[in-house]
């Protein structure tokens, strides 16, 4: 029998690969593009092929080669940070790549599920009697990043309810784990540790804003939401994917510190500081639990102590 075929976009980006490895391990053919100088830590059993998700001939190319029965949408610009500060290109990426995609595959006219990642980003600022933030509050984005990822999930939506397409959105929460490039919090400080470790960098760590507080998963886990979310899910029906509640990244910080034998003076550095960041955000995953079989498997604790572990290989 024909091993059913998918197609991750950005699978050469921090979830991908574990993707790619969960849906081998579920017996798919996958294939993959995404940026070439990111291949590192792909798995060999992905196809891989080369094609820009701003150039809708190359997107077409790459559907007529592939044929997929489904296709996880992963390639974005990801980071809130770089979005102040590239927020046209983080548009072109998130919003005009993901139009590509879908006019591609209107235009190859194939059955083909297709899942689009938004973020709980997306949600803005809610009052404390809103939290945990279930799906059916209305967006209010408040930086070039989670406007992207809201105005894909619209996009998402008039495909879905124009040209009868089979469109499967999450909406995910902060996830972190091994692998995830310095600018997202995790990495930015376990960097920083694993280089004061190895006498790289003088004892003393920069942080940004720690009153924060966020909704942190392991990227393991929220790969395998994805792939509920398309096995189990409703297309046209957003889902929350997160752990379903917060944790300030002062906390983070003092686990991250605790695990280090070295004594480490914390520094706050007001360039870290985002124009506006958002209080506190952590999402209602109920609908996922109820149409899924999908749970969350790993603890904060190991996603850190993981996390600290390849920053000090690396
Ligand atoms: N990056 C970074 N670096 N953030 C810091 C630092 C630092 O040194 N110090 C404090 N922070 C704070 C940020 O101001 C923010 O409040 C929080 O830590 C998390 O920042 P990020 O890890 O950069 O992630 P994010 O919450 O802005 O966005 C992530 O989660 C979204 C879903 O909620 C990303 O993974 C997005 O792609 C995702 O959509």
């Amino acid at each position: 029998m024909m091993r059913s075929r998918v197609l991750i976009t950005g699978v050469t980006g921090f979830s991908g690969p574990y993707l790619a490895e969960f849906l081998l391990k579920q017996g798919l053919e996958v294939w993959g593009t995404g940026l070439p100088s990111q291949e590192g830590n792909l798995s060999p059993g992905v196809i891989l092929r080369h094609a820009d998700i701003n150039r809708i001939d190359q997107i077409l190319d790459l559907l007529e080669e592939c044929r997929p029965e489904s296709i996880y949408h992963l390639a974005a610009q990801s980071s809130v940070g770089r979005s102040w500060q590239e927020p046209a290109e983080t548009m072109r990426v998130n919003l005009e790549g993901s139009i590509n995609l879908l006019e591609a595959l209107r235009k190859i006219n194939k059955a083909c599920r297709v899942l689009l990642v938004g973020s709980g980003e997306e949600y803005g600022p809610v009052s404390q009697d809103e939290l945990p933030i279930n799906e059916s509050r209305r967006p209010d984005p408040k930086n070039p990043y989670s406007l992207s990822k809201f105005f894909q999930s619209m996009i998402g939506l008039q495909y879905f309810n124009n040209y009868k397409m089979d469109i499967y959105l999450a909406r995910a929460f902060n996830h972190t784990g091994p692998g995830q490039g310095r600018g997202f919090v995790v990495p930015d400080f376990a960097s920083q540790i694993a280089a004061i470790e190895a006498e790289q960098q003088e004892p003393v760590i920069r942080v940004g804003n720690l009153a924060a507080r966020r909704d942190f998963s392991d990227v393991r886990d929220v790969a395998r939401a994805y792939w509920s979310i398309m096995e189990e899910g409703t297309p046209g029906v957003i889902y929350n994917v997160g752990s379903g509640r917060a944790i300030a990244i002062q906390e983070i910080l003092d686990y991250l510190l605790y695990l280090s034998p070295v004594k480490i003076k914390v520094e706050i550095d007001p360039d870290k500081f985002r124009p506006v960041d958002v209080p506190v955000l952590y999402g209602d995953i109920s609908r996922l639990r109820a149409d899924t079989n999908w749970r969350p498997e790993i603890p904060l604790e190991k996603t850190l102590k993981d996390t600290l572990e390849y920053w000090r290989k690396k």
